[in-house]
């Protein structure tokens, strides 16, 4: 019985001591230091250009430049502790010059699509560029994308994050207002790359902030991502037209090609016979998240069987674009020297819904005077074990 007593004893100490080397372990990795490089990375109309690349404690690398505010890469290992860069760009700022898809990007002032290019605010109608026939896309024809953005370091929970600024003037792209827009990027030891969102303006105006990355949790150039497997906490999403505007119903994704609600890989249904799929050429539609309560909350889950790796995001928004890279073409050859096909890459735009400004019914889109703007989304990178 003593001996017992004993063996018991001597097992607890044991699993105790592994279990306090083991949480050691975790608490050195989330305690390390996060670093920010900052580098020339070109100059646009004489404006020179910085990459900034976070490095954590565990080797995960991102990079984000001033033009934009683009992420231009993603360095995150997977089952193995292989590397690999699983976001879609471009080695230099010339590839994104030329341009491009959104890749990376910051979108503003209104990410994705204002139908016809026109609203109407405090009882005057205001109109947009058409530069996605027939409607309104990302911004306009210089959107956030395309400028230059003030960075200055800031700490943030004793780490190193990235403030990025840049002022919209009234009328620019044709909204109202004079907007000060301000993006916090910071990477945490829990391999979480944080974007915060906040703005504030002189006149109502419409604001739809993003980012555009597109992911391939495979490494971006490795083919398309129809393997990719899917869980968007969800249970309705935004029907368009053909020209992508939504109807305006929120329509419940049970028995249609849009029910993430359960895990399903990407390509099991993305060409199914539905007109909701054939208006976008696969998914390219807003799914309308169950968290309404602009608290942040996880909004859904991606993994890459291959790989092993593992996206989660969380945001305070109430709604994401999920997008399948279906107007890529070849055209562009990213990173790794391979061409950019159709479907290689998916975004996870959180954000308003698309065209809120014309449809009272989805939640308000417009920052008035006074309000200061603010939003917070997080992508988590892990891996299965
Ligand atoms: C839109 C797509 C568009 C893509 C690139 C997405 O947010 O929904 O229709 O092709 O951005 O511009």
């Amino acid at each position: 019985m003593i001996k017992q007593v004993w063996i018991c004893m001597i097992g607890a100490a044991l699993v105790f001591s592994m279990s306090c080397a083991q949480q050691s372990e975790d608490a050195s990795k989330k305690e390390g230091t996060v670093t920010m490089t900052q580098q020339p990375f070109g100059d646009v109309e004489g404006k020179p250009v910085e990459l900034y690349t976070f490095t954590n404690a565990n080797g995960m690398e991102v990079g984000i430049m001033t033009y934009g505010g683009i992420i231009v890469s993603i360095k995150t290992p997977d089952k193995n502790g292989q590397t690999a860069d699983v976001a879609l760009g471009f080695n230099s700022l010339e590839g994104y010059l030329k341009g491009h898809p959104y890749f990376g990007a910051l979108v503003g002032r209104y990410g994705n699509r204002i139908a016809k290019g026109k609203f109407t605010l405090d009882g005057q109608e205001y109109t947009l560029a058409i530069n996605n026939d027939p409607n309104a896309l990302h911004g306009g024809l210089k959107g956030f994308d395309k400028k230059v953005w003030d960075a200055q370091e800031i700490e943030q929970d004793g780490q190193p994050a990235l403030e990025l600024t840049c002022s919209s003037p009234d009328g620019e792209e044709g909204y109202p207002g004079n907007l000060t827009c301000k993006v916090i990027y910071s990477l945490s030891n829990d391999n979480e790359l944080k974007i915060e969102y906040f703005a504030e303006t002189d006149k109502a105006t419409p604001l739809n902030l993003t980012n555009h990355v597109y992911f391939n949790l495979a490494g971006e150039g490795s083919g398309d991502i129809l393997d990719h497997v899917v869980m968007l906490k969800a249970g309705k999403f935004t029907p368009v037209d053909e020209t992508l505007i939504p109807t305006g119903e929120l329509r419940p994704v049970e028995g249609t090609p849009m029910d993430f609600t359960q895990p399903t890989r990407i390509g099991d249904r993305i060409d199914a016979d539905d007109e909701q799929i054939k208006f976008g050429g696969g998914y390219d539609h807003n799914w309308v998240l169950d968290n309404q309560s602009g608290q942040l909350a996880l909004g859904g889950l991606v993994t890459e069987p291959t790989s092993g790796r593992i996206l989660e995001f969380y945001t305070t928004q109430p709604g994401v674009q999920f997008y399948c890279g279906n107007f890529l073409d070849g055209t562009l050859v990213g990173k790794a020297g391979k061409a950019y096909e159709k479907r290689n890459g998916f975004c996870l735009e959180t954000q308003h819904y698309p065209d809120s400004p014309n449809h009272p019914n989805f939640p308000s889109s417009i920052l008035k005077p006074g309000e200061t703007y603010h939003h917070v989304t997080v992508y988590k990178f892990s891996t299965e074990k």
